[in-house]
């Protein structure tokens, strides 16, 4: 076969969730759409901000010249000196342009950062459960991830964190607003984990970077924003887009941001335009970091209003149907527990009621499922009715 060994075996490891995927597939040909509610995709169904659609129609004026030409690899620098600014105003820190990638989503982002940072054989702690591209985007650099569980609350274990790392690790991953869990971590757990890596870093000789992969950001339920991990520790790769808050998930566009108390920042910086062009991203969209631009200072409250309801209806469709789950704080998850722990059966038993759930083993936790509420209104209340134990 022509597909390298790698990619064959990655397959195979996955083989189980492409034939729960194509079970959904055939159940929406064979079945009427009615009968049928998909909630296993993390694809936003918010409309992106008005702004955004401004920007668009600004663009149709501008006949320039060069105007959709190659640019520098890492971006526009007025661009990424927004972004700088945009970071400035959130953290405190002193970011600057050099510190700033644009990239193609936040996907494009981890490999790019892993490409600058990762040799064959070096480790990545992932935490699970963990969004399941992780382990392929590490891979691709022949290095290896080390999976952590999370507490049974699903925040993190800090301790047996800093227990997971070795001489050969790299950098930790963390997601906040998570997916799949929900749960935004408290200050206190990056207040923790920030003393716990330094000591670590210390002890090998070796900077621990601590890449936190943000695309949730801004949806959040409870009353502050999510804490800012950059101000509990200096080696922060921090990286985020605008898929989902800003519903453009399908026009690629995010941004990476480095610590400016970075170890090794200046070489860092040189690096990144590196790895956008071996990568062959060459740069993100051009059209897309003019647009957003304009979006980068919205308190993002839109896409809170978008998805608070759908929240409310799942919260009470598990709490009646008795699931027990951990509180829904953010991005657009919930993690119930399946009944008997079983989370393969139970999302067989509720593709065979026409509702489509995507099993906890997927994300590295089996006896949980994962129930998406970024779809239309109709289609959640068919689906959380489908709900049972
Ligand atoms: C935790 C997490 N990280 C990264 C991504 C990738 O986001 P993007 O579409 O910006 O590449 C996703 C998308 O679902 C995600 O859930």
């Amino acid at each position: 076969m022509a597909i390298s060994e790698g990619v064959k075996e990655a397959l195979e490891r996955a083989s189980w969730i492409r034939r729960m995927f194509e079970a959904a597939i055939r159940l929406r040909r064979e079945r009427p759409a009615e009968s049928v509610a998909d909630l296993s995709l993390g694809n936003p169904v918010n409309q992106p901000p008005d702004a955004f659609f401004e920007s668009l129609a600004n663009e149709i004026e501008f006949r320039q010249e060069r105007r959709h030409n190659y640019m520098t690899n890492c971006g526009y620098p007025a661009v990424r000196e927004a972004v700088a600014q945009h970071l400035q105003a959130r953290t405190g820190l002193p970011y600057e342009t050099e510190d700033i990638c644009m990239t193609v989503g936040a996907a494009g982002a981890l490999n790019v950062l892993f490409k600058t940072l990762l040799d064959p054989g070096d480790e990545v702690v992932i935490l699970s459960p963990y969004f399941v591209e992780y382990r392929f985007y590490v891979e691709n650099f022949q290095s290896h991830v080390v999976v952590v569980p999370c507490r049974p609350d699903f925040l993190p274990d800090v301790q047996r964190i800093a227990d997971a790392c070795t001489a050969r690790t790299k950098a930790v991953l963390i997601n906040s607003p998570n997916n799949p869990s929900g749960r935004v971590y408290p200050g206190s757990i990056f207040a923790d984990l920030g003393r716990l890596l330094a000591g670590v870093s210390a002890q090998t000789r070796r900077p621990i970077v601590l890449v936190v992969d943000d695309p949730y950001h801004r949806i959040f339920y409870g009353d502050a924003p999510p804490p800012e991990p950059a101000k509990y520790y200096d080696q922060v790769a921090y990286l985020t887009s605008f898929s989902k808050e800003a519903g453009l998930a399908g026009e690629r566009i995010g941004y990476l941001a480095l610590h400016p108390g970075m170890a090794d920042r200046d070489d860092l910086r040189e690096a990144l335009p590196f790895a956008m062009r071996a990568l062959g991203h060459v740069n993100a969209p051009a059209l897309l970091q003019r647009a957003v631009t304009r979006l980068l200072d919205l308190d993002g409250q839109s896409a809170r209003d978008f998805y608070a309801p759908r929240r409310a209806l799942v919260e009470q469709a598990l709490r009646e149907a008795g699931f027990e789950h951990p509180p829904l704080e953010g991005a657009f998850y919930a993690f119930p527990r399946a009944p008997d722990e079983d989370d393969v059966a139970f999302c067989q038993r509720m593709l065979d009621r026409g509702l489509v759930l995507v099993p906890g083993s997927a994300f590295g936790t089996p006896g949980h499922v994962r129930l998406s509420y970024a779809v239309e209104m109709d289609v959640l209340t068919r689906g959380l009715a489908m709900l049972v134990k």
